[in-house]
Order: structure tokens, then C-alpha cells, then sequence
């Protein structure tokens, strides 16, 4: 799968978007290597702390149904106007993405197929911390 298609799959995401506090709409597409597509968005809560971004919702369906390794992940998010605008994994979720990635991870993001940024997760995440 392209770069541009697991994009895509990150757009479509934000529809299910629940931001009802920040209005700031992310969706996450993750690839795994055998293939599969796991989608995640961003559902937040009015107790702030217990929101969960779009990629750990990616994560957490992939892992809780059997899979561990991962190709790349796409992230968008739709800002209140709704404009697509990039979407950089926070702190918490690129230790996430550290607990089942290996060094040649890629990160995509972007705010059109045709602007698509790619980093490694080492390049996000140096010297990330694993037991
Ligand atoms: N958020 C994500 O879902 N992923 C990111 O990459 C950045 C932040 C969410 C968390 C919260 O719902 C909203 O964006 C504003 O921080």
C-alpha cells in the first residue's frame, strides 16, 4: 500500500473524529506488515486526561487483535474549519509506537497526498526507551 493510500484511509478517519472539546479532528491509518489496515481516530473526554489519540486507537485494535509488527502509519487531522492540516504523534504515543516498532517505522503525515512528510521513528523519537 502507497504512502498516498494509507493517507487517504487517515482522512477518512477524522469523520468519526470525537472532539467535542478541541474540535481538532485527527485520524490515523497503520499498516501492518502482513498487509492489514488498522484505522483509529481521536476520542476525548471531559475528564481531559482519559482522551486517547488516533493512533493509539490504531494500536490498541491491532494489538488486542494479534498483531505486533508494523510497516508505517499515516495521521491527519482536520482542523475547526475544516481544512486537513498535519498531525504530529504526541510525546505519548511515540513511546507507544516504540513498545512494538523497529527503527525503520515510518511516520506520514500531511495536509494533502500530494505534501506528504515521512520520518522514521528514531528521527521522532531518539534514544526512545525500551525494557
Ligand atoms: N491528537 C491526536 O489524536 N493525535 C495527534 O497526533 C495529536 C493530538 C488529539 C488529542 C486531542 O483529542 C486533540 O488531538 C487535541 O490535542
Amino acid at each position: 500500500m502507497t504512502n498516498a493510500e494509507l493517507f487517504k484511509k487517515a482522512v477518512e478517519m477524522t469523520a468519526f473524529s470525537y472532539a467535542p472539546f478541541s474540535h481538532f479532528r485527527v485520524g490515523a491509518a497503520l499498516l501492518a506488515k502482513d498487509g492489514t489496515v488498522f484505522t483509529g481516530c481521536n476520542v476525548e473526554n471531559s475528564s481531559y486526561g482519559a482522551t486517547i489519540c488516533a493512533e493509539r486507537t490504531a494500536f490498541v485494535k491491532a494489538v488486542s487483535e494479534g498483531y505486533k509488527e508494523f510497516e508505517k502509519i499515516a495521521i491527519v487531522a482536520r482542523a475547526e474549519e475544516g481544512a486537513l492540516t498535519e498531525a504530529w504523534p504526541c510525546g505519548i504515543c511515540r513511546q507507544f509506537m516504540k513498545e512494538f516498532c523497529d527503527d525503520d517505522f515510518v511516520i506520514i503525515t500531511g495536509d494533502s497526498e500530494e505534501t506528504l512528510k515521512t520520518y522514521t521513528l528514531p528521527q521522532l523519537l531518539p534514544e526512545g526507551f525500551r525494557l
